[in-house]
């Protein structure tokens, strides 16, 4: 469970579309590629040429980071960014290894070197690449040596197949101590109105000039529905007068909030792609941003945000 309890400030920086990241600039909003597997990440899409058809217009649409992982299919939104995110289009394309699905509904951990290192040459085939531009530990496998496991990224790294490291969920610790060892390229995150957790987190980043990715940007699926209503209700008022949907409002609280963030959002909509590329024209308030914050940590009142509850739901 993710405490809703501690509202991120935003500073009044100016407005900023993109950030440097894995040796790019890239747009803020990045494109999040479970959509892309039939489920929310099981199985071959049902229509796999409009699927690819999707990625392209998402392209074009200005989404130049494009986050996948290993897990997802398993290896399905990997092999279609294979397919159609040829390396010359100049595209972020960032990866993940080091989960286990063992079905529809099984998600593990697995950080044996052994394993990373399948995973990434396996990867390597599927994205039809030399170089993974961006690879993360997906989590960190508590029954591995943390060192075994990005020690085993960073050879992979140096032996060319990998162009950045990143790592998602670390706790404070982990983050500083692969800081002490090799600091990650990029940390990745659970991160929205609903579930400001990772603040302290994305804050050591940014005084480490880590660029720090928000996952569930769009509050995700964390909250049972008359929770989930309560959020998007304040989230409507608030963006109103800035002309927002409350969509775009979610995506800009964490625009706003995290100055050298980027939000991801998936979608199989072209018009919910488009519609969420309008958050990065409006830049909130610091006020408005820290009031938004404020009224969702209220209305939750203590209810603990649970990145697994909708998938125990499913079953
Ligand atoms: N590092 C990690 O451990 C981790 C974990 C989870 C996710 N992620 C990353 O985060 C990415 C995004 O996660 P996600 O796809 O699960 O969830 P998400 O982006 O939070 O939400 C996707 C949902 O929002 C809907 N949506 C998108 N734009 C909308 C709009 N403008 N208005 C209304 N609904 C809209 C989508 O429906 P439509 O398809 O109808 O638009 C879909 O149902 C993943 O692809 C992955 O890259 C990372």
């Amino acid at each position: 469970m993710v405490a809703t309890s501690a509202p991120a400030v935003a500073t009044d920086a100016p407005p900023q579309r993109r950030i440097a990241l894995a040796g790019r600039t890239v747009s803020r909003l990045g494109f999040g590629a479970a959509r892309l597997t039939a489920g929310d990440g099981w199985g071959r899409p049902s229509d796999p040429v409009q699927t690819r058809r999707l990625l392209r217009l998402a392209i074009d649409e200005g989404y130049d980071y494009i986050d996948s992982a290993d897990a997802l299919g398993p290896g399905v939104s990997d092999e279609i960014i294979g397919d159609v995110v040829h390396p010359a289009l100049g595209v972020v394309v960032a990866s993940k290894v080091g989960m286990l699905r063992t079905g529809p509904h099984g998600w593990g951990v697995l950080g044996r070197p052994d394993y990373l290192r399948q995973q990434v040459y396996a990867t390597l085939v599927r994205l039809r690449r030399e170089q993974i531009p961006l690879l993360y530990l997906h989590r960190i496998d508590p029954d591995v040596p943390l060192d075994d496991q990005w020690g085993t990224l960073r050879e992979l790294r140096d032996e060319g197949l990998i162009g950045h490291l990143g790592v998602c969920e670390p706790t404070i610790e982990q983050f500083e101590h692969l800081v002490d060892v090799e600091a990650p390229a990029v940390v990745q995150s659970l991160y929205n109105v609903a579930a400001p957790g990772s603040a302290a987190i994305a804050d050591r980043a940014d005084a480490l000039g880590v660029p720090f990715v928000a996952y569930w940007a769009l509050i995700g699926r964390g909250l049972a529905a008359p929770h989930h209503e309560k959020v998007f209700a304040i989230l409507q008022a608030a963006g109103a007068p800035f002309g927002l949907t409350a969509a775009q409002t979610a995506l800009a609280w964490v625009l706003a909030t995290r100055a050298n963030g980027l939000a991801l959002v998936g979608s199989r909509s072209l018009r919910h792609l488009a519609e969420n590329r309008a958050a990065l024209d409006v830049r909130l308030p610091a006020d408005v941003a820290e009031r938004i914050g404020f009224d969702v940590a209220a209305a939750l009142d203590g209810v603990a945000f649970d990145p697994r509850r909708s998938a125990e739901e499913e079953r």
